[in-house]
């Protein structure tokens, strides 16, 4: 039993490691978001294919390092892999800033936060400055984090000390409205409407030209219709009736 007990205490600590995050963040308007299912810490960090920039890859996590980037850096989060030439640098690390959040930058839309990244500052880039990197996260519709955009300086043998990801993020919590196409109901009463509007046309043209028909009797079916106006008269009086309790309509008596 004992032995129970402190396997349980030591899993309940395990998990309280684990809900300490530095991964949540809180809004201006008091909302928060949590990142922590997004820290890979522990597993394979996230790579990502920089387009137009032959055989680079960046490699990167969440909050905490990542695990391919340190062998290079201690306590990096995010580097960049050149494997032509099997280079390997980091560009900054979550932990090593003091301030490192900010509001997302102005020009992106949408709700998010600004993770910095900042380099060592014993390894300089270029004549000056270290190598950091900015990860703009934006909450979105999606399962998994999506690379959006990555805005890097990197010319042909430029010297490289900056990059800024824009990722879309899942965020707990924060629903999406779908925006796009019509709900079933709207699709029911559009197909209604037009298939009620060519039944009068159609109707009333044969009505008129082919069947000859003058007046009111150019509508189609107009009988039945009349018959099923007074129809549908009786059906609301039989349901008001049973609401109030007064008898109402035919129905009642049968
Ligand atoms: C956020 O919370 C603080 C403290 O609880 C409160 O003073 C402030 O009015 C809240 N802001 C909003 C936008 O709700
Ligand atoms: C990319 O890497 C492959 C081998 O991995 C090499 O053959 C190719 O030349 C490289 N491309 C550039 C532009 O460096
Ligand atoms: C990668 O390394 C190769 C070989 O050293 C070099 O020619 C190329 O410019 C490098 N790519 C980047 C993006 O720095």
């Amino acid at each position: 039993m004992r032995l129970f007990i402190t396997v349980f205490l030591a899993l309940l600590s395990i998990s309280q490691v684990f809900a300490d995050s530095t991964c949540i963040f809180q809004l201006p308007d008091n909302r928060t978001l949590d990142f922590s299912a997004l820290d890979l810490s522990t597993v394979s960090p996230y790579v990502y294919n920089v387009p137009d920039v032959k055989n680079t890859t960046i490699t990167f996590n969440f909050c905490g390092e990542a695990s391919y980037c340190t062998s290079k850096d201690p306590g990096s989060s995010i580097c960049s892999t050149n494997s032509t030439s099997n280079t390997i640098l980091s560009f900054g690390s979550f932990s090593r800033g003091t301030a490192n959040t900010a509001p997302l930058p102005s020009d992106i839309s949408g709700t998010g936060i600004q993770l910095k990244y900042s380099g060592d500052p014993k390894k300089t880039c270029g004549p000056s400055g270290t190598r950091n990197s900015y990860l703009n996260l934006v909450c979105a519709d999606v399962s998994a984090p999506q690379v959006v955009s990555a805005i890097t300086p990197w010319g042909q043998n430029g010297v490289v000390c900056q990059i800024t990801l824009q990722i879309n993020v899942p965020c707990p919590g924060f629903s999406f409205p779908k925006k796009n196409g019509l709900g079933g109901g709207w699709i029911f009463i559009i197909i209604l409407l037009s298939g009620s509007a060519a039944y009068i046309i159609f109707g009333s043209i044969v009505n008129w030209k082919i069947r000859r028909l003058q007046g009111s009797h150019i509508f189609p079916n107009v009988d039945f219709w009349k018959g099923f106006g007074s129809l549908i008269k009786d059906g609301c009086g039989f349901i008001k009736g049973k609401i109030t309790g007064t008898p109402g309509g035919e129905y009642s008596q049968i």
